[in-house]
């Protein structure tokens, strides 16, 4: 993998070793950035203010039967009026970085063309009130709401989105390159192709496997393109830090057979090296060609594609969650992969694949809990991308929880859950993987995609009828672990 050629790093970083020592005495590396993430449609609301145009998600959500209850990001969690009330709470709870989206539709109302100055303010002012605190923004360019008007083109299917997209990119990082320098492209590309295009659970809803395929690979040139274009895009003398942040599965084979290591390997290909290929390496892996030959001959890559996909990186960002079980040969039943039930699969040619879920505890999602998951991921990524620090860009858990008689919020589960996967961390940079920060998801109870606002992932509880916000037990015991560098109990 090509490192950018800055090599600039997130944080000073100790010197070689000396986080893995001091990982083994469960310490975090005195840099560490302690943060938390949220995305623009999930938390915004304003959908129709100040220029703003509908992306596929607020299409979709007010497609009847799309999403739990019909509920959509209409409102939110209020906080495009309530941006400045919320910055004052992450400064009380300690943390050092906020990863936020930029709603595309926002700043360029129209998927191409001038940038909206009202759009662009409203970020503006939300970096200039996280500098004020101290708190390090990270942009994300991409979190899945694609400008209607791009939909109604042809979407991520076609090329000229991934042009459309460096163009966007270009703007945020003319607006805000001179304030901001974490910035990571896309979002869960996985999520937008194969959820979007494949399955038809996330917006835009469509139900077709090649156009998964080429969602795929137009998202990856988009990375790509993005990358180059936010690069020469910053005000002279800024050099941003870009990363991309990938949702890779954590797959493993339910045994040891030869037909179950076969299906862990397709869906590898299908997770995890779709992107990880171009990204990391310049090239598609053969045997994903080979294995969706009966369904596109790929010939919407054109050479040099792959390689530009693979722009050097200043940070990997791994989102994680659970694992993934699978054996090959189907079971009768509803497929549950963990992304929702549909009638089609977002697994192109792997209808013949099984998932399973874990044995033991799960979250509100049904996911397992398995940290050994977000380890293996770390490890994996430091040696897959040498040279190339990573960040947790996303983990976190929903539970149902309800208020005590003060009105206080105990989630005890969620701690646990943070506190394993943290402690994966810690294991991870102990065995030599250069982790440089944690972002928890999510800072706030927000619209959880398809699954509406009964799920809830904060740290920090939201009441949907007035908007306050009640810090959760879980949100003290993460703003300890950020000021103390250590896990408390
Ligand atoms: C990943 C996505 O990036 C985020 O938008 C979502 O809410 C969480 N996972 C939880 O499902």
């Amino acid at each position: 993998v090509p490192t950018a050629a800055t090599s600039a790093t997130p944080t000073a970083g100790e010197v070689p070793g000396e986080a893995a020592a001091l990982a083994r005495q469960g310490r975090f590396p005195t840099d560490f950035l302690w943060g938390a993430a949220t995305a623009s449609y999930q938390i915004e609301g304003a959908v129709a203010e100040d220029g703003r145009t509908p992306s596929i998600w607020d299409t979709f959500s007010h497609t009847p039967g799309k999403t739990e209850n019909g509920d959509t990001g209409d409102t939110a969690v209020d906080h495009y009026h309530r941006s400045a009330e919320d910055v004052a709470l992450m400064a009380r709870l300690g943390l050092g970085t906020y990863r936020f989206s930029v709603s595309w539709s926002r700043v360029q109302p129209t998927g191409r063309g001038p940038a909206e100055r009202r759009g662009l303010d409203f970020y503006r002012r939300l970096v200039d009130d996280l500098l004020a605190r101290g708190i390090r923004p990270m942009v994300t360019l991409y979190h899945w709401d694609l400008p209607q008007e791009l939909e109604d083109a042809g979407g991520w299917p076609e090329r000229e989105t991934a042009h459309r997209f460096a163009e966007y990119a270009a703007l945020v990082g003319e607006a805000l390159g001179d304030r901001v320098e974490l910035f990571t492209t896309l979002n869960e590309p996985w999520c937008s192709a194969f959820l979007g295009y494949g399955s038809g659970v996330h917006a835009p809803g469509r139900t077709d496997p090649v156009d998964a395929l080429r969602a795929a690979h137009h998202l990856n040139l988009a990375h790509g393109l993005g990358a180059q274009a936010l690069r020469a895009s910053v005000p002279a003398g800024r050099t941003p830090k870009i990363a991309v942040s990938l949702n890779p599965s954590a797959v493993r084979a339910r045994t040891a057979a030869p037909e179950d290591e076969d299906a862990r390997r397709r869906i590898d290909a299908l997770a995890n090296r779709v992107f990880s290929g171009p990204m990391l390496r310049g090239a598609y892996p053969e045997d994903l060609f080979a294995d969706t030959a009966g369904l596109t001959d790929w010939s919407f890559v054109q050479d040099g594609d792959a390689r530009t996909a693979c722009q050097p990186l200043d940070l990997l960002g791994i989102n994680y969650y659970a694992p993934a079980i699978v054996s090959g040969g189907r079971v009768d039943g509803p497929r549950d992969d963990g992304h929702g039930a549909s009638a089609h699969s977002p697994w192109p040619a792997a209808d013949d694949v099984t998932f399973h879920q874990a044995e033991g505890e799960r979250t509100a999602m049904g996911w397992g809990v398995d940290p050994t998951g977000l380890y293996d991921l770390l490890v994996k990524y430091a040696a897959e991308a040498p040279g190339v620090p990573l960040l947790v860009t996303e983990n976190g858990a929903a539970y149902p929880d309800a208020p005590d008689a003060q009105g206080r919020f105990h989630d005890p589960d969620r701690i646990r859950y943070l506190h394993g996967h943290l402690s994966a961390v810690l294991d991870a940079i102990r065995d030599g993987a250069d982790v440089r920060g944690y972002y928890l998801w999510s800072l706030l109870d927000n619209f959880e995609w398809s699954y509406g606002y009964g799920k809830r992932f904060g740290a920090v509880h939201v009441d949907y009828d007035t908007q306050v916000r009640t810090p959760r037990s879980s949100a003290h015991w993460y703003a300890r672990a950020a000021r103390d560098g250590v896990l408390p109990p």
